[in-house]
């Protein structure tokens, strides 16, 4: 989201440490996380719930071992009539369980080249 919001008028919103926010003013919504069983983080799809209002253009950002996808959180904004605008995936640093002992895996992701993808995309959803 960081590297997204650079050159972009974007606010960015904690959703682990702020549990409500007015998204009504907001063109745009975006849904960021990394993947945990299969799902984006309970603080977001739980943001989701209490906060995104009806009819909203959202998409999704998410990290993950490789295996992640955005099941969860579309499903998350199913009931808020949102249209989806898109989603971007890429790998993120992986220390879970066993992983952790042979020093993680996707040591260095999001790399450079992942962020610029992550840009590319985030501007192809704003033209
Ligand atoms: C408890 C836990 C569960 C995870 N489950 C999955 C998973 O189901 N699929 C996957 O591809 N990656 C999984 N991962 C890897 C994370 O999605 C990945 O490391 C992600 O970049 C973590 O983002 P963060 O650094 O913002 O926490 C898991 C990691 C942890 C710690």
């Amino acid at each position: 989201m960081d590297a997204i919001a650079q050159g972009h008028d974007v606010d960015l919103i904690d959703a682990s440490s702020q549990k409500h926010a007015e998204l009504g003013q907001y063109d745009l919504i975006g849904f960021a996380s990394g993947i945990y069983g299969g799902s984006f983080h309970p603080d977001v799809l739980d943001f989701v719930k209490r906060n995104l209002t009806e009819g909203k253009r959202v998409f999704f950002l998410y990290t993950s071992a490789g295996l992640g996808n955005a099941k969860s959180i579309a499903k998350a904004v199913e009931g808020k009539s949102a249209v989806v605008a898109g989603e971007f995936g890429c790998k993120g640093f992986n220390t879970f369980g066993p992983f952790k002992l042979i020093g993680g895996t996707g040591k260095g992701h999001p790399d450079e080249t992942d962020l610029e993808n992550a840009r590319r995309f985030f501007d192809s959803i704003c033209e």
